[in-house]
């Protein structure tokens, strides 16, 4: 048995959690504590980092103390402490890693600092056992990619969005129309009493040759649209959350379905290949259904972990270090792991021109 403590401090979360994993390989969350830092941002319409690292500093020993009595467990009884050292707000990677780090350091434990995107990227195999190689589309505030999975620490990225991460963009989207923040949730609610048909916005890069994403055009178009109706009527706001949600799905499907076929060409023989979708976005209805349509059509099994386990939580990252730990590849010198605002899980693609410098994971 392996119990690893995971903290993750790098966004407007501050979470820890311990996971288990028994010696027949089933494992076990034992606990899982998430503080959102929602209340303390909404007056501003977006997360500051500095507000967010001193809300960290508060709460994070109370989180680690409750995740511990959550689990049943002592520092005692824990093999390991993992916590995510980027990539994110550097003022809150920096709490939560040196928190890791005198935790570990007093009580003789191995640290290990964890990429929080490998977090997500494991995340399905956490809660549904997915094996090796798998497709995965990480839509989050910071990101949008389609991954290549292939074992620990061995990601490809096939994909990436060249302006904005979707999150981001339906977080901008809930801004121009008035919608408080978190962004995502709101256009969700709102689009569901909206007309889907009667702003016909741009699919960027639908058909396009490139497999990359793009979000920036579809932002534009949703301003205009608002300035030419304004002043918005509540159907106004509900009709156009309602065609932005479609022109989304709509383009993702183009992109994802690609990958797909790219999977199958590269991996012929894989009996049953999995799409696993991660990050906040995975919570919104119409992106999982169209892509459980798509997956459906193109015979691949289609995981979406937990909506809890989708958006950040410290379990993903106690995982993370399992995984690590039991692939034998522990960070060699995490004490000393200065943590990364920026840190790529695919070490080798070449950055995008214009990708990954806007969101607070960017
Ligand atoms: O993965 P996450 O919790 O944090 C990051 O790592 O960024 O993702 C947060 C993002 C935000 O942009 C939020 O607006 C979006 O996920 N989101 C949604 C929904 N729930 C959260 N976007 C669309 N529909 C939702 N239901
Ligand atoms: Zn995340």
């Amino acid at each position: 048995m392996v119990r690893v403590l995971g903290i993750e401090t790098s966004c407007d979360e501050t979470a820890a959690s311990v996971v288990a994993l028994a010696g027949d390989g089933a494992p076990q969350i034992l606990s899982n504590v998430v503080l959102s830092q929602i209340e303390e941002h909404a007056a501003f319409g977006g997360v500051v980092p500095e507000i967010a690292a001193r809300a960290h500093v508060e709460a994070l020993d109370g989180i680690v103390e409750a995740a511990l009595a959550d689990s049943g467990t002592s520092l005692a009884d824990i093999d390991a402490v993992a916590a995510t050292a980027g990539p994110g707000l550097v003022g809150g990677l920096i709490v939560g890693l040196m928190t890791a780090k005198a935790i570990a350091g007093a009580s003789g434990k191995p640290l290990l600092a964890v990429n929080h995107l490998e977090g997500h990227a494991l995340t399905a195999r956490l809660t549904d056992g997915v094996a090796f190689p798998y497709l995965l589309l990480l839509v989050s505030g910071g990101h949008t990619q389609i991954l290549l999975v292939r074992g620990v620490g061995d990601y490809r990225r096939w994909a990436t969005t060249i302006d904005d991460a979707l999150g981001e963009a339906f977080d901008k989207t809930a801004k121009m129309l008035g919608l408080p923040y978190p962004g995502g949730p709101n256009v969700e609610k709102t689009a569901a009493s909206g007309d889907a048909a009667r702003f016909p916005f741009p699919r960027p890069m639908k058909g396009s040759a490139q497999p990359d994403f793009s979000f920036s055009g579809l932002k534009t178009a949703v301003r205009q649209a608002a300035e030419a109706v304004a002043p918005l009527t509540d159907q106004d706001v509900a009709d156009i959350c309602a065609s932005f949600q479609a022109a989304v799905a709509d383009a993702l499907a183009d992109r994802v379905r690609r990958a797909l076929e790219r999977f199958r060409t590269e991996f012929p023989d894989a009996a049953e290949p999995v799409l696993v979708v991660a990050g906040g976005v995975a919570a919104n209805r119409a992106v999982k259904a169209t892509l459980e349509g798509l997956c459906r059509q193109a015979g691949f099994r289609f995981v979406a972990p937990p909506l809890k386990l989708c958006t950040d939580n410290a379990a993903m990252i106690a995982w993370a270090g399992i995984e690590r730990l039991r692939a034998g590849l522990p960070h060699q010198d995490a004490f000393g792991f200065v943590p990364r605002s920026r840190w790529p899980l695919d070490q080798v693609s070449a950055p995008v021109v214009g990708s990954g410098r806007r969101g607070a994971k960017a």
